[in-house]
């Protein structure tokens, strides 16, 4: 893959040579060094204005640099990149960023080349983030024929003015991310006082987790949240949440080790604690971590006071897709309140083959 990223991004933006040539490995691999990233402690040059021209070219470069089995990493990086404030700095050692090291590479491969010059790692990944969602709703759109499942237009701004930490892209300071068996009050209290979200923000925020799933090897979950959906995005999160017909049982990943991993799974897909807990009052039982109730039988559990949200992001597609995306726009601003920003509308209207003959 890196092999392929040198040449496609030399060969799509044409620019090697004028920014220094591309990384060698060793260059490529920033993340593994301890050494301090120097540009990291430089001023970027003030661009009077990034414009749509300049998202439209990082579109194309990442378009060859990144498959689409990786989108949805960068969205999970945009969101762990920005709590506790949007910096391009992350602390790879924490486990809850298991797996955003090779993301990071992976940019890095581009980010090194032609837009270290430009704009900050963390505007660099709230970018990537962001034209990750509208890659995801586009690939859902294409797969798409009929109008219940198309996904309404996206209306992002692309904002630069984010400045790094002094050791980006590494820092050794945790994070504040939410935990995988959080209930319904934990996820909403961290959400309202990380990103200033209320209930029904948290909740559109949280259909992210269409996109991509979990992997043992990086958070102790394994799974595909909405299976067939993982690079398109669009309600199926919530549609499995609030599907009646639909048998979740609960497997412990790990079931030797001491967190033991508690997920439930069905033919449609998997959910964490955290993703059933936004529907249902479930909580990890002090015995063993299994989700219960604190009445009733497994997951037999009462509404949370957020179902009737769920419930509507399940039946409205469009409704949710602008909830989210003005919530996803805000999350990748934490904490930053004056950056200056490039508006872009994208029609996601599939192109026909005969529009694209010749
Ligand atoms: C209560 C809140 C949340 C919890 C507990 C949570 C937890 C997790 C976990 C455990 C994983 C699996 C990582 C792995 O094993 O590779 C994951 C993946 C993911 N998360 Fe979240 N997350 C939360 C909120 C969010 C939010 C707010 C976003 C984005 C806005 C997000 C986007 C994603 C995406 C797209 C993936 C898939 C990544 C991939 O396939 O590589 N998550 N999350």
């Amino acid at each position: 893959m890196f092999e392929y990223s040198k040449i496609s991004v030399c060969f799509v933006l044409g620019v090697c040579s004028l920014v220094g040539g591309m990384p060698t490995d060793d260059e490529a691999a920033v993340v593994d060094s301890d050494v301090e990233n120097s540009f990291a402690q430089r001023a970027w040059p003030e661009f009077p204005a990034l414009t749509t021209a300049h998202v439209d070219g990082l579109r194309t470069a990442l378009e060859n640099v990144v498959p689409d089995a990786k989108l949805p990493s960068l969205v999970r990086l945009g969101f762990h990149d920005c709590a506790g404030g949007c910096d391009g700095c992350l602390d790879f050692d924490a486990p809850a960023n298991g797996g955003l090291e090779p993301t990071v590479k992976l940019l890095d491969t581009l980010y090194r080349t032609v837009y270290q010059h430009q704009m900050s790692r963390a505007d660099f990944w709230a970018w990537s983030a962001l034209l990750a969602v509208e890659k995801t709703t586009i690939n859902n759109n294409k797969a798409c024929q009929e109008d219940d499942c198309r996904m309404p237009d996206l209306n992002f701004t692309y904002k630069w003015g984010r400045k790094d930490c002094r050791t980006s892209p590494r820092t050794a300071k945790g994070g504040n991310l939410p935990g995988a068996t959080f209930k319904h009050s934990q996820t909403m209290e961290y959400f309202a006082a990380e990103f200033g979200l209320n209930e029904r923000e948290t909740i559109a925020l949280m259909g992210a987790h269409t996109l991509g799933g979990a992997h043992k090897g990086n958070s102790g979950y394994s799974g595909n949240w909405v299976k067939g959906d993982e690079t398109r995005l669009n309600n199926n999160y919530y549609k499995n949440l609030v599907e009646t017909n639909t048998v979740w049982k609960q497997r412990a990943v790990t079931p030797t080790e001491k967190g033991k991993h508690w997920q439930l799974e069905s033919e449609k897909g998997f959910l964490l604690l955290a993703d059933i807990g936004l529907y249902k009052e479930v909580f990890p039982s002090s015995v063993d971590g299994r989700g219960v109730c604190e009445v009733g039988g497994n997951l037999a559990c009462a509404p949370t006071s957020s179902a009737d949200i769920v419930e509507l992001y399940a039946t409205d597609k469009d409704i949710w897709l602008q909830d989210f995306s003005a919530v996803m726009q805000r999350v990748v601003e934490n904490k930053w309140s004056a950056l200056n920003g490039a508006q872009r509308s994208v029609d996601l209207t599939p192109v026909t083959e005969e529009e694209t003959e010749p």
